[in-house]
């Protein structure tokens, strides 16, 4: 991994894959003090094909231990996405009776048919045994997958949502064994774009902020395209789920206003101690996925932990909830320097607030609130160069907050790579919180507190980046800010 410090636009806080291509984030489980994250792999190159199961392992959702494939491609059937509980109970007879054993349960692809397959691991996940009596779930479709399974505790089952993607429905299921599984009921065409399919679906339930430990239930899909900034994205709803038939009780909202979040899905079994519901998605857009990198392609987010939060007044009882998404706090363990950077005197032009050369490792994170005034755009210019930079900042005429990529670096390899993102976001007393995380290839901004994202790579070519703030006029300011230096994952 030393080499990794090396590569240019290799993340150094986001995990990667060391060679090879990656997607989806695959059986995210918490079991024995370790967070599994398996994903969607290509171990024989750096494109698209042959997908198996990739894995790594991490105590703290912030270093990454690499580990040998787990399940992979065999007799022309590919291992697509899925999910892995731990069968505390052995409901499915795989356990040896001492530790429960991780169950992972994912689509086989091949033979113009997908179906959900078992394969288990008595030995904390490291070796893989797929279960004979495969497939356990067959329908005679081509576009029937990415399961993802819970225990139900008020029906005392097993309850799997997966997708039929192509008809843009997710299907629930009902199970004792993970082995029999009987319908119970399903839900949509429904959401943003009625002509996009549905994949990588998760169902789970969040509490609401301050409201004295009320939940409600969110279901996750994912569309191949459409999505709100182009190609790939997500859409939820929040609702009810009777352990037998979600309900939505509000209309369809963006997961991510970027354009490279795709795929999240959320851990297992994290023990009720900790309490948090947190997801991880892949950092990439199908459309524009073949990145200018090598000798892999792809990360994933940040661990992101999951709430909901009634963004209207509180006393309305009908207000609409938001789910609410923050970097897990272990990440704050990588700050290894934190200052405040003075940006009271925002104005026009941009001025650098950071020496060049300050920030050669090029992974950092900058904590600030906009208060637009009476201008037009107000924030910041990251990552610069001559001519190059990304630029977050709020834009008062459509009321959003945005991050500019066009001149971030390389944008020419895809000719939809290039463009600007936009979150309509609240103004809260005058002012807009945001926290950037940057990597070497990605930025993700947390606007409000998590009450929205917009995550995109960029692929700059500047050594020595600076920072620049800028406001419209002077009756914008930029307040509270504090550049904290991250140190990389990858150091010993
Ligand atoms: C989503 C997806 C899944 C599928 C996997 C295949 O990105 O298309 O639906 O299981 O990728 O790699």
């Amino acid at each position: 991994t030393a080499g990794y410090l090396r590569e240019p636009w290799r993340p150094q806080f986001h995990f990667s894959p060391e060679i090879h291509w990656m997607n989806d984030p695959n059986g995210l489980v918490f079991h024995d003090g370790e967070y599994h994250l398996f994903y969607q792999y290509n171990p024989a190159g750096n494109t698209w094909g042959h997908m198996s199961w990739g894995h790594a392992v991490s105590r703290d959702l912030t270093h990454w231990e690499h580990l040998p494939l787990a399940i992979a491609e065999a007799d022309g059937v590919m291992a697509f996405s899925g999910c892995c509980v731990v069968d505390h109970n052995n409901t499915s007879g795989f356990g040896l009776g001492e530790t429960p054993p991780m169950v992972a349960v994912y689509t086989g692809h091949g033979h113009g048919r997908q179906v959900q397959n078992l394969a288990y691991s008595n030995d904390n996940g490291r070796t893989w045994t797929k279960y004979a009596g495969n497939p356990v779930l067959d329908i005679n479709n081509p576009d029937f997958r990415d399961p993802k399974v819970f225990w139900h505790t008020p029906t005392d089952r097993w309850v799997m949502v997966v997708s039929l993607a192509r008809e843009k429905v997710v299907v629930f299921y009902a199970s004792e064994d993970l082995k029999h599984w009987s319908e119970l009921s399903r839900f949509g065409p429904a959401g943003a774009t009625q002509k996009s399919n549905w994949e990588c679906p998760d169902l789970f339930e969040l509490p609401i902020e301050g409201d004295g430990g009320k939940k409600r239930w969110v279901l996750e899909v994912d569309m191949g395209s459409g999505s709100v900034a182009g190609g790939s994205g997500g859409e939820y709803f929040v609702g009810d789920f009777d352990g037998t038939r979600f309900t939505a009780t509000q209309d369809a909202k963006w997961v991510d206003f970027g354009r490279d979040f795709y795929a999240p899905v959320s851990w297992s079994d994290i023990p009720d101690s900790d309490g948090r519901r947190i997801w991880i998605g892949w950092f990439n857009n199908w459309e524009t996925c073949l990145l200018p990198t090598s000798p892999w392609r792809s990360c994933m987010s940040v661990p992101r932990v999951l709430s909901l939060r009634k963004t209207t007044d509180p006393a309305d009882p009908d207000g609409d909830l938001v789910m609410v998404q923050r970097p897990v706090e272990e990440l704050q363990r990588l700050r290894v320097q934190s200052r405040p950077i003075d940006t009271t005197a925002a104005t026009w032009p941009p001025t650098a607030v950071t020496e060049p050369g300050e920030l050669t490792d090029m992974a950092f994170e900058l904590e600030t609130t906009l208060k637009p005034g009476t201008a037009r755009s107000v924030g910041f210019r990251i990552r610069t160069g001559s001519d190059e930079f990304t630029e977050v900042g709020y834009d008062r005429e459509p009321g959003v907050v945005y991050v500019d990529r066009r001149k971030s670096g390389n944008v020419a390899f895809h000719q939809a790579f290039a463009g600007r993102h936009e979150a309509p976001v609240r103004v809260v007393d005058g002012a807009v919180t945001i926290q950037v995380l940057v990597d070497r290839s990605a930025i993700e901004v947390f606007i409000n507190d998590g009450e929205a994202v917009i995550s995109d790579r960029i692929f700059p070519t500047s050594r020595r980046p600076t920072i620049e703030v800028f406001a419209g006029d002077r009756s914008a300011e930029v307040t509270g800010t504090t550049l904290h230096v991250l140190k990389s994952i990858w150091h010993a």
